[in-house]
């Protein structure tokens, strides 16, 4: 048996990365899928690696940033899926830019992408988790979202909003049925940072860590996870200790990292 198994789960940004890591890792639990993104054709291919595990996938093409869209996405998934039990909420996009150098109109696409289009999300599917009085929303927030790290301003701002929001929706929830977990990436090894390179000391992460993450957040109701454990909770804890002593390991270890030849994919241009 799996760890999920029967269950019905929807996941935004499902055409790449770790919203494709975490459809072909919940279908291996045994959960059905539903996936959302724009892209149809890659949401065909994470759907073929899903029902190849003998699960059923639904694909939803819809950006999370047009709210009826998103609600549309939140009833096609129900009626294809038979019912909801958990949305994770994961689409978003990225900026490399210094803050002396960012634009206000690409701040507020990262706003709108990676913030209010989470909401969309939330506020789609939330009415329906409370009258059932049962439903995980999991949240893939970032490493981002607890300490800042150069050269990601913009980046940095919608992941602390994001994380400051389900701090408190956590909260709200409590005995209502409703969990509410949220999940902190370092960096991940997907097409989003493929332009980055970061040092040794701090590789990219597997994609396949941070869907074994949200598994565990929704089987045993963790409310938040940080991916990987040991390193994540040394900065924030150095954090925590000064500011000053964060912002020198962020220095030191060079977790900036550098810029290669790729192009970026999914920035907010
Ligand atoms: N990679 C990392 O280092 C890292 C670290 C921490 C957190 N994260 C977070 O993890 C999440 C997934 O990122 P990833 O690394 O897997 O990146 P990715 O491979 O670029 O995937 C991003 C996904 O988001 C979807 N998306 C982007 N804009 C969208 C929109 N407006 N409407 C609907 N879907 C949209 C994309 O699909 P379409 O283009 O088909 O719409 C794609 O499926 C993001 O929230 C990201 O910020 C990533």
């Amino acid at each position: 048996m799996g760890k999920l198994e029967g269950k019905n789960i929807a996941i935004t940004g499902a055409s790449s990365g770790i919203g494709r890591a975490t459809a072909i890792r919940i279908a291996k639990e045994g959960a059905n899928v539903a996936l959302i993104a724009r892209n149809r054709e890659r949401l065909e291919e994470t759907a073929e690696a899903v029902r190849a595990l003998g699960r059923k996938a639904v694909v939803i093409e819809a950006d999370i940033t047009d709210e009826a869209a998103v609600k549309s996405a939140v009833t096609q998934a129900i009626e294809g899926l038979g019912s909801l039990d958990a949305f994770h909420c994961n689409a978003g996009i990225y900026l490399r830019c210094e803050a002396k150098d960012l634009r206000m109109d690409q701040i507020r696409k990262l706003m709108e992408v990676d913030f209010f289009g989470c909401l969309n999300c939330v506020y789609a599917v939330l009415p329906y988790f409370l009258e059932r009085k049962s439903g995980t929303i999991v949240t893939t927030c970032s490493m981002d979202g607890k300490k800042g790290v150069p050269p990601d301003a913009a980046y940095v701002a919608a992941k602390f909003a994001m994380n400051g929001f389900f701090q408190v929706l956590r909260q709200e929830m409590r005995g209502t049925g409703v969990h509410i977990a949220t999940i902190y990436p370092s960096r991940t090894d997907t097409p989003q940072i493929s332009h980055v390179d970061t040092p040794a000391i701090t590789p990219k992460a597997d994609p396949d860590m941070v869907a074994k993450a949200v598994v565990k957040a929704i089987v045993k109701k963790k409310k938040e996870l940080m991916v990987p454990s040991f390193p994540c909770h040394l900065l924030t804890w150095a954090d925590a200790i000064s500011p000053s002593l964060s912002d020198w390991l962020v220095r030191v270890n060079g977790l900036a990292g550098t810029v290669n030849d790729r192009d970026p994919i999914n920035e907010a241009k």
